[in-house]
This record gives structure tokens, C-alpha cells and sequence, in this order.
């Protein structure tokens, strides 16, 4: 396994998009989000000056959410779209109709470029015109983003898109040069292992080979969903919290897997050490993970952030949801984990979107 070759698959699998344009593409969308964020905020609250008690306010919003306004004025104000008024924020151009028209296209025209299907715009534009009631907790986040139990906004986010079929395919490749420990087979323990967008790509690598594969969730819903999707005889279903249960596993574990959920754990080097202790001497762990906050996900991940476990990590008492991808290398490194694939590499296209694929080994 070389990173050139899952690198190599990685670009094979992402497609034929013009991939020099997803910096810029990736811009665009954070930026009509963020205008969308501002003139939501300005129906509520007017037009200034804001301060983020005075505009959880007027939105009435529900005390575990009230921390939020804030957090959009921050990111507001980075950009340069509020001006500050001693300790409040003032837009520093109010939203007129004409711009809002704008956003709209704007943000279809991104998603169309990143290479999303349609289910993104439409779940973005969901969640703009529902902040009020976001933010006032009378619709669950889960309910505008499985409508219904279906999972095609998550299929759009965590699979049918370029960079997911990246990193997917990236990860399968490392997958592949896995070796068990037991000549019975390998033992693959997934966690966070939701509607199965990683595990969809691993399993045709692993098939042939593997004695057991746990696919594993805190939600019984995602089990459920992936018995039917996945009925491959070696693959077990199981709630786990990943925050709580490791400790008390069987290991070992050729392979661990935690696909965009390992920064879900209060305690993420806590985590990344319960993990190493699971692995066999040869084992690995594979993570894909985010490494900053995007504006365009403004709208849904501080929703599930409200009412968690405090963070009691390097990011305890910020609002933040993600380590930079320094932090998750230097947290495998702090869990006596090694890094041999960190893809993709800074200086492609895809870096800009911030997702990354990280392999680590004992
Ligand atoms: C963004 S989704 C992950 C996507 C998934 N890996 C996929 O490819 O479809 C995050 C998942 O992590 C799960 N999760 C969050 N916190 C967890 C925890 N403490 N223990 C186990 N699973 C958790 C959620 O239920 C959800 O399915």
C-alpha cells in the first residue's frame, strides 16, 4: 500500500470533474450559505445592532440552541459581513430581495460544480427557511436531514459527490493491504458506521477474506437500514457508543474504521487510545474526518452539537466541532499510533474541502 496508489484510486473513482475548480466552487457555497444565515437573521432580529443574546431573543429560541446565534455571528463577522458596534455586530450591507434570488442560484450553481446531486441544495434550503423552528427546537435537525427515514441527503453528503467517492475509494484501497492476524480471517470493527457510505466501498475488498465484520452505531435506526442494505453473512450489527463502550471489547481488530464520527467523541485522543489498545500489532485504523468547520455546515452541525457531552478535549469551552488536521495527527501520535496515509494531499484541489483520509497503524 502506497499513498500514490490510494491516491490513484481516489482520483479514479472522484470522476471526470474539473477538480482545479472546487477551491473556489467550495467558497462559493459557504458564502450563499452564510448570505442565507444573514438574512434569516435580519428577518428576526432587523437590522442592528446584534448581539448574540439579543438575537437568540428574537428568534425565541429553545435554551440548548441558544448559543448559536453567536456562533453565526462569529463566523459573520470573520467574513467581513458584520461590522462591530462596541460589543454588537451591524450588517455592514443589509440583504436586499435581489441578493437573496441570488443566494439561491448561487448555491445550486456551487453544489452543481462540487458535483452534488440536487438532495444538498434542497436540504440547505430546507434548513435555511426552517432556522426559526430549528432554533426554537420544534424540528429536529435528523428530521430535515432523513425526511422520512430517507437517507438520500446522506447518500448526497457521505457518498454521491466527488470528494466522498475520494476518499471512499482511497480507503478501500488501503483496506485491501490490510493482513489478519488470525489466519481465520480479518476482524473489522466499524464505529459511527450510520447509513454505511464508507462500509458500501470496503466490503467488496474485504469479501473473500474477512471472519467478521462489526458494523456498529449508537442508533439502532442505521442497523436496521443496513442489514437489508448489507446481508453479507460475516457482518454483525450492534449498538456501541463509541464515548462509553470501548473499553469493554474483544479485540483484537485488524482493522477499525470511523468515518466522519470519531469527532463526535467528547474526548478524541481519549477515544484514539481506547482504539490502539484494540488494534492487533498489525493492525490499523482508518479515519476520515473533517478539519474545519465549513460555513455551508452552519446550518445542521451546531444543531447536533446542542445538549452533547462538553467537549473535554483541546476543544473544551469553544464552539468548535472538528480538530485541525495537525491535531488529528498529533492525537494518532499522542495514542502511540503512527500515520502512513494523510490523503489528500495539501496541495490538491480537494484539500480545500477539508475532509481528509488518515491511516494509522501501532
Ligand atoms: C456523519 S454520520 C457518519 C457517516 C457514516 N460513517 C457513513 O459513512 O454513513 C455520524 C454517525 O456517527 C454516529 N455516532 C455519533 N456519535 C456516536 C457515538 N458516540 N457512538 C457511536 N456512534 C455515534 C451517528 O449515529 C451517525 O450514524
Amino acid at each position: 500500500m502506497t499513498a500514490a496508489s490510494a491516491d490513484r484510486a481516489g482520483t479514479a473513482a472522484a470522476g471526470a470533474h474539473d477538480l482545479s475548480a472546487f477551491p473556489g466552487l467550495a467558497r462559493g457555497l459557504d458564502l450563499a450559505v452564510l448570505r442565507a444565515i444573514a438574512a434569516g437573521v435580519h428577518a428576526a432580529a432587523g437590522p442592528g445592532p446584534w448581539t448574540a443574546e439579543g438575537v437568540a431573543d428574537a428568534f425565541a429560541a429553545a435554551d440548548r440552541h441558544r448559543w448559536i446565534p453567536g456562533h453565526w455571528i462569529a463566523a459573520l463577522a470573520d467574513e467581513g459581513m458584520l461590522t462591530a458596534q462596541g460589543s454588537a455586530h451591524r450588517l455592514t450591507a443589509p440583504p436586499r430581495r435581489r441578493d437573496l434570488a441570488g443566494v439561491r442560484r448561487d448555491l445550486d450553481r456551487a453544489r452543481a460544480g462540487l458535483g452534488y446531486p440536487p438532495e444538498l441544495s434542497a436540504f440547505l434550503l430546507r434548513t435555511l427557511r426552517e432556522l426559526p423552528r430549528l432554533l426554537r427546537d420544534e424540528v429536529s435537525l435528523q428530521a430535515l436531514f432523513f425526511p422520512g427515514g430517507d437517507t438520500a441527503v446522506a447518500e448526497a453528503v457521505y457518498r454521491d459527490n466527488p470528494l466522498s467517492r475520494y476518499l471512499n475509494a482511497a480507503a478501500a484501497d488501503a483496506a485491501r493491504h490490510v493482513r489478519p492476524a488470525d489466519p481465520s480471517g480479518l476482524r473489522v470493527l466499524e464505529l459511527g458506521a450510520g447509513i454505511g457510505a464508507t462500509t458500501a466501498d470496503l466490503l467488496p475488498v474485504l469479501d473473500g477474506r474477512t471472519a467478521e465484520y462489526r458494523f456498529t452505531d449508537l442508533s439502532p435506526f442505521f442497523l436496521d437500514l443496513a442489514r437489508d442494505r448489507f446481508p453479507q453473512p460475516y457482518l454483525r450489527y450492534e449498538v456501541l457508543d463509541f464515548a462509553t463502550d470501548l473499553p469493554g471489547q474483544e479485540g483484537p481488530f485488524d482493522l477499525v474504521v470511523a468515518a466522519n464520527t470519531a469527532h463526535n467523541a467528547p474526548h478524541v485522543p481519549r477515544l484514539l487510545g481506547q482504539v490502539a489498545d484494540l488494534l492487533a500489532p498489525d493492525g490499523r485504523l482508518l479515519l476520515i474526518e473533517t478539519c474545519h468547520e465549513p460555513h455551508q455546515s452552519l446550518t445542521s452541525m451546531p444543531f447536533l452539537l446542542s445538549g452533547r457531552t462538553p467537549r473535554q478535549d483541546l476543544r473544551a469551552g469553544t464552539e468548535r466541532t472538528y480538530l485541525t488536521r495537525h491535531e488529528w495527527c498529533e492525537a494518532l501520535h499522542t495514542a502511540g499510533l503512527r500515520v502512513l496515509l494523510d490523503l489528500p494531499h495539501p496541495t490538491e484541489p480537494l484539500d480545500a474541502l477539508a475532509q481528509r483520509l488518515l491511516l494509522a497503524a501501532r
